[in-house]
């Protein structure tokens, strides 16, 4: 079906590699048409502007969930069923279950043991006195804590990782990556339905505590494994994307840095300044149920619209020289952990992990100092770096230098 685009059109294709490597100059092409354009290389229409956006994402009705949030509808197939995949009521139900462990309450019991390996890490790579923040700092704390809480079992631990990835891959439009993401993606499913994954969870995993509690409350059991694609699919990539961007923009404004150290009460708003000027998650899609005009642009019954998270939190009509790292800017608003029902259910864990390591870093580096070219990695949805070398300049070393 050919469509007369009622909207701006943008040639940039979304999903070309030279985006994913460079989504800032895309984004600002997009917002530059205007808030909802015409993408024709990706044949959709593509939310960008902040307010715009925003309401679209509060309006579950019309921009559902529930046929999946891929922009390829034959992957949405594997996709269906778990919290971001669904509306309410059902959405609700897997949510409510899911959310527990991640409330604030309840990471008060690991906060401890998180800023304890924070300090761990931090401690080994200060006395390095270089090292690659994507490769060697970024990972560690989803790894070696929130793997082991969510608690696959020797037969899905190791694959987590990669199978988060290949789900992010196939929400876009991966090209010559496909195949084996979907190779993956039938892993994680045969592991999903394997009837001995249940008894080789963790006794007291995230993962087990849900299916139980999904099975006591009426789930049929295949329905309720699929509560562990909540913690299967987000749970890593998207922090190790923060945290690797994060020490890139402190290397990049040493300013932001020493304001950041001098004041410790400013690290809250520095990760929401990360994870806006970042945005891990690019965009996601939803499914239009009934027409629907939005800004200007009718979005018709029975397609699917790009959702642009990352072009939104640069728009400068909510955020002024959207383009500047400043942590103390009002970063309420910005949508890089979403809005409305499928407001991100792991923030509180991503902000305790990102805070530990940034506390214990500022406890000790004075300065970071890119020294190597920072690489991207390629995934169609997630914006994350492979690697970020630096060096630092520690008190540590100053104290030696000066005895
Ligand atoms: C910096 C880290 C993170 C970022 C930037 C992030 C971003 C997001 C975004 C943008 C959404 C909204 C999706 C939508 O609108 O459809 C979302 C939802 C979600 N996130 Fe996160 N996330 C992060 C960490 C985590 C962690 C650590 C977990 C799990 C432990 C997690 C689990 C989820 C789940 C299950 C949803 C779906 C919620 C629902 O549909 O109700 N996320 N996240």
């Amino acid at each position: 079906m050919t469509v007369q685009p009622d909207a701006p059109v943008c040639d940039i294709d979304f999903y070309a590699e030279s985006t994913i490597a460079d989504p800032a100059t895309a984004y600002h092409s997009m917002l530059s048409a205007g808030p909802v354009v015409w993408l024709e290389k990706n044949q959709m229409y593509a939310i960008c502007g902040h307010s715009d956006l925003v309401a679209s994402l509060r309006n579950h009705e019309c921009f559902s969930s529930a046929k999946g949030v891929s922009v390829d509808d034959e992957i949405n197939k594997f996709l269906i069923g778990s919290s971001l995949n669904s509306d309410p009521p059902q959405h609700d139900v897997s949510r409510s279950i899911t959310f527990a462990p991640l409330s604030p309450k309840n990471l008060r019991h690991i906060k401890e043991r998180i800023e304890t390996e924070a300090e761990t890490i931090v401690d080994k790579l200060v006395a390095k006195g270089e090292f690659d923040a994507a490769s060697e700092l970024a990972p560690y704390l989803p790894l070696t804590i929130v793997r082991d809480l969510v608690g696959l079992g020797p037969n899905g631990k190791d694959k987590m990782l990669e199978w988060g990835a290949a789900t992010f891959e196939l929400m876009g439009w991966p090209g010559e990556r496909r195949n084996k993401a979907i190779e993956n993606l039938k892993q994680l499913r045969g592991f999903l339905e394997d009837p001995d994954t249940l008894d080789n969870l963790s006794d007291n995993g995230w993962a087990r505590r849900a299916i139980k509690l999904g099975i006591d409350g009426g789930m049929e059991p295949a329905r309720a494994a699929e509560l562990m694609r909540d913690y299967i699919a987000p749970s890593l990539d998207t922090t190790i994307s923060a945290i690797g961007y994060a020490i890139m923009l402190f290397a990049r404004n040493p300013d932001q840095w020493q304001k950041l150290r001098d004041n410790r009460d400013l690290v809250r708003n520095a990760i929401e300044e990360v994870v806006r000027l970042n945005t891990p998650i690019r965009a996601f899609t939803r499914y239009i149920t009934q027409d629907i005009e939005v800004a200007g642009t009718t979005l018709k019954k029975g397609s699917r619209v790009l959702m642009v998270y990352g072009a939104a939190n640069r728009d400068p009509l909510r955020f002024p020289e959207p383009n500047t790292f400043d942590i103390e800017r009002k970063t309420i608003g910005h949508v890089g952990f979403g809005q409305g029902v499928h407001a991100c259910l792991g923030m509180n864990l991503a902000r305790l992990e990102i805070a530990s390591l940034l506390n214990s870093l500022a406890d000790q580096v004075q300065q970071f100092t890119l020294n190597g070219p920072v690489v991207a990695r390629v995934n169609s949805t997630i914006h994350s770096l492979a690697s970020v070398p630096v060096k630092i300049a520690s008190d540590i070393a100053s104290d030696i230098a000066r005895d």
